[in-house]
Order: C-alpha cells, then sequence, then structure tokens
C-alpha cells in the first residue's frame, strides 16, 4: 500500500507521519512536503532511515508535478493536510491560501481522480481540515458535524472551499473521500506564531505575551498526539462520505489558558510565581476574530470509539517540556525570517 501523506514536514502531519511509519512497517509512507516556513524535516530525524519512509519535495499548486508523482507511484491511498495554516498571515496573504489551500487541494483531487480512472476500489482520499469552517459560536453550542459552514477568516474560507472541492468530486465522480474537522491542536513541533509556542518561546526570553483584544475568546485545545491516533482511525475505520468533528473536550478562554501556562512555566523555570504573568500585554484584536469554538465530537467518540488520552494539564505539561528540552529547535525556527514576521505582526 502506498500513502500519500502531505504537509508531513509541519506540525500535525509529522506526528501522522512518525505514527503512521512505525506502525505500519507493511505501507510505504510518502511525505510530500514544499518545506515553506512551517516545514522542518527537524521534525521528523528520528525516523528518516525506516525502510517504509519516503520524502517528497514538491508543491501541491504545481499540478503537473503532482500528476506525474501519482502516475509514478499510484498512491492508493492520500492524508492531505499541507495547507497554509495560520489566520493572521491570511489576513496579511489571502492569495497564498487560495494557492495552496485551494489550487493545491483540486491538484491532488485530480491526480487522484486521474491516476485511478473510477476505479476507486479499497482508494480513500482523506482531508484534514478545521472546526474554523463552521465560524464561531456565541457563548453557548457546540460545532456538528451539520452545522452550516460559515467561514470568517481567508484562512477558514479557503479550507471551507477545499472541503466542497472534495465533496462535490464525491457526488460527481464518485471519489472515495473523507473529512474530519478539528479543533485547536497544541503539542511538541508546533511553529511559534501559534498561541501556545509562541507564548512559551516569549516566556523563555522574557518578552511581552501579545494577548488579542480582550482575552475573552475561547479554543477547545486538542493534543496533537491524540488528533494524530484519530487521524489513523478515521483512516482505517471511518465510512466514505462521511465527517467527523474532533475536539479536545476542553474549552479554555485565552486568558485563563495563559494564566496555566504562566503558571506552570514560572514552576519550570523556577522562576517566582506570578513573574510570567506580569509579560501579559493586551494588544490590538485580530480583526474579524471569532469569538468561540468547541466541537461537539460525540458522533466519532460513539462510531469509532475515539477521545483524548490525555488531560489538558497533562498535555500542557508535555509540551512545555518538550520545548525546554529542544531550546536548539527554537531557536532554529525563531531566527531569519521569523523575526521580520514578528515585527510586523506585533510592532
Ligand atoms: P503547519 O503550518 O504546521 O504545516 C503545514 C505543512 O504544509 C508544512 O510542512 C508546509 O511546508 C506544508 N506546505 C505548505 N504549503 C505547501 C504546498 N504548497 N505544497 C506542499 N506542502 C506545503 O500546519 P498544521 O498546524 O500542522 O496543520 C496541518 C493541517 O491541519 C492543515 O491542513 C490545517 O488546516 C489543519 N488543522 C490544523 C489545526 C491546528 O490547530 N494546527 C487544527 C485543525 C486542522
Ligand atoms: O480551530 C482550529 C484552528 O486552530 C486551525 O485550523 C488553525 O490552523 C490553527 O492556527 C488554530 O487557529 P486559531 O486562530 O484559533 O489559533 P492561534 O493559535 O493563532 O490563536 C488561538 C487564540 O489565541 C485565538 O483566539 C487568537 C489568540 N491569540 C493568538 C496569537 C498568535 C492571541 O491572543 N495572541 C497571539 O499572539
Amino acid at each position: 500500500m502506498n500513502i500519500l501523506i502531505t504537509g508531513g514536514a509541519g506540525f500535525i502531519g509529522s506526528h501522522v507521519v512518525r505514527l503512521f511509519v512505525l506502525k505500519y512497517p507493511n505501507y510505504n509512507i510518502y511525505n510530500l512536503d514544499a518545506l515553506t516556513y512551517a516545514g522542518n524535516l527537524e521534525n521528523l530525524k528520528d525516523i528518516e532511515d525506516r525502510p517504509n519512509y519516503t520524502f517528497i519535495k514538491a508543491d501541491i499548486t504545481d499540478g503537473e508535478v503532482i500528476d506525474s508523482l501519482f502516475k509514478s507511484h499510484k498512491f492508493e491511498g492520500v492524508i492531505h493536510l499541507a495547507a497554509e495554516s495560520h489566520v493572521d498571515r491570511s489576513i496579511e496573504d489571502p492569495l497564498a491560501f487560495v494557492k495552496t489551500n485551494i489550487i493545491g487541494t483540486v491538484n491532488l483531487l485530480n491526480a487522484f481522480k486521474q491516476c485511478w480512472d473510477g476505479n476507486f476500489n479499497g482508494k480513500r482520499f482523506y482531508h484534514i481540515s478545521t472546526d474554523e469552517v463552521y465560524g464561531t459560536l456565541g457563548q453557548k453550542g457546540l460545532f456538528t458535524e451539520s452545522t452550516a459552514y460559515n467561514p470568517n477568516s481567508p484562512y477558514s474560507a479557503s479550507k471551507a472551499s477545499s472541503d466542497h472541492f472534495l465533496r462535490s468530486y464525491g457526488e460527481t465522480y464518485k471519489l472515495p473521500y473523507v473529512v474530519t474537522n478539528c479543533s485547536n491542536n497544541y503539542g511538541q513541533n508546533q511553529f511559534p506564531e501559534k498561541l501556545i509556542p509562541l507564548f512559551i518561546n516569549n516566556i523563555i526570553n522574557n518578552k511581552p505575551l501579545p494577548v488579542y483584544g480582550d482575552g475573552n475568546y475561547t479554543r477547545d485545545w486538542l493534543y496533537v498526539k491524540d488528533h494524530a491516533l484519530a487521524i489513523d482511525l478515521v483512516y482505517h475505520e471511518g465510512l466514505d462520505g462521511e465527517t467527523y468533528n474532533i475536539g479536545g473536550f476542553n474549552e479554555w478562554k485565552n486568558i485563563d489558558l495563559v494564566k496555566l501556562l504562566c503558571n506552570q512555566m514560572d514552576k519550570k523555570l523556577k522562576r517566582p510565581i506570578g513573574s510570567s504573568e506580569k509579560l501579559i500585554t493586551y494588544v490590538k484584536d485580530r480583526p474579524g476574530h471569532d469569538l468561540r469554538y468547541a466541537i461537539d465530537a460525540s458522533k466519532i467518540n460513539k462510531e469509532l470509539g475515539w477521545r483524548p488520552s490525555v488531560t489538558f494539564e497533562q498535555g500542557l505539561e508535555k509540551t512545555i517540556d518538550w520545548y525546554l528540552e529542544n531550546k536548539e529547535w527554537l531557536d532554529n525556527v525563531t531566527s531569519g525570517q521569523y523575526k521580520s514576521y514578528y515585527k510586523k505582526q506585533y510592532n
């Protein structure tokens, strides 16, 4: 079985690649990644020499390259994670999100369709999507699989569009697909543009912690390894044409999460309790900032038996420990380009 995992050098993708390479020695796992600022082969150093693992540097926006890779490798399964993934960057440069998230996804769908030419038995195209396609919740309620799409940022609009293309290929060409819409992930190897690793890095360096608006925005946090386990389950046991929501059963207001993180970091760094909290700085809000995301994950729980394996406190501790033990990784990804991104976004 040849399985193509796109975006495997990124945060979630690297955890999925590792899980599949180690758990399924009979699968040939191909990790296709363009190695943008978010892609980092250091994330996969421990498995790069495995005989069932191959890295392909390629860009999903290049349709010809994608077609020829499908011709030569006949990928029976696709787990598609490659994307531009940061909301703030989508506000600055929406077109980059249209190119990778929409055109890139359609290129993959076309190549898969052409490769199998209707002979889809035993084949599967799995898109890793986001809960942000549903827009925002008020103070109450949960996103279910039948919540109408109502994306508010260029990022979520591009992910919603790619989900629609996927569904349309299922209807029109009978392409066998499955999609999951997941909540906010956190954990090892997350690029420090996202809330948790950015704040960990700033606490280490005694830099201000830029909380957007009043900090009363709510997200539902899931440990990345639990997401990878859910992806394994859905890839193997999910039903064609179905959507599964994946969430952490774990809602936090940003400001409460930041205070918990500050407290845990003070303990780890052996600083006086309260010193990291002093770094909290309220800054200009994100335009179109979604108030609240919260997932009803009862379908994947009831139908496939998945639920998160760690509590938030446990997951956060593992995450902090990893960043503290991998200072070199953090220093490498925060040098160069990151500095100009940071200046533009926060100054
Ligand atoms: P990430 O930004 O860490 O990684 C994205 C990866 O895609 C990088 O390795 C990058 O090099 C690669 N990539 C980008 N453009 C590419 C292109 N044109 N061609 C080939 N590769 C390209 O993202 P992540 O946080 O790991 O998210 C992975 C997927 O999961 C995305 O599709 C995202 O929408 C989705 N998702 C993320 C979260 C989250 O909380 N991070 C939650 C739900 C869903
Ligand atoms: O819900 C799933 C989505 O979660 C994924 O699809 C996205 O790829 C992923 O980036 C994430 O989106 P968010 O916008 O929710 O994540 P982010 O870490 O950027 O922000 C989390 C919350 O923290 C959000 O309310 C904005 C706030 N925030 C973020 C940053 C980077 C701040 O207050 N300050 C910051 O500096």
